[in-house]
This record gives structure tokens, sequence and C-alpha cells, in this order.
């Protein structure tokens, strides 16, 4: 699984990075970064919730 935030969607609401700090970070723009872009199959949960909680629907999976 991989794991993208879109950057024109993200709008630095700072959900993902304070639910997942160790999955998610925030540049110093204010906008999430995925830590790693390839995620460990034991933070797939973590990241599809990730997912659901970013009010902007900026994250995304495949
Ligand atoms: Fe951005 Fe959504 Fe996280 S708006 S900071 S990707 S909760």
């Amino acid at each position: 699984m991989k794991v993208v935030v879109d950057e024109d969607r993200c709008r630095g609401h700072a959900v993902c990075c304070s639910l997942f700090p160790e999955l998610f970070t925030l540049t110093d723009d204010g906008y999430a970064s995925a830590v790693e872009p390839e995620v460990a199959a034991e933070h797939e949960e973590d990241v599809r919730n990730a997912v659901a909680q970013c009010p902007e629907r900026a994250i995304s999976v495949s």
C-alpha cells in the first residue's frame, strides 16, 4: 500500500499528524506529508483511519 497527501486539497488541519505522528508530518508550509509513502503492513489500518478522518479528503491510498 502507498499513501499520498494531495497538496492541493490539504488545508493543514493536522488531524492526520495528531492521530498518527509516526505516519504524517507537517511541512514548513503547514501542509501534511507522508513520512513514508510505502506503508508497512502494521500501519495500513491507521492509514485508512487517517484517510477517513481528514476533513478535506486529501489523503488517498493505492
Ligand atoms: Fe491535511 Fe487532512 Fe492532514 S487537511 S493536514 S491531510 S488531516
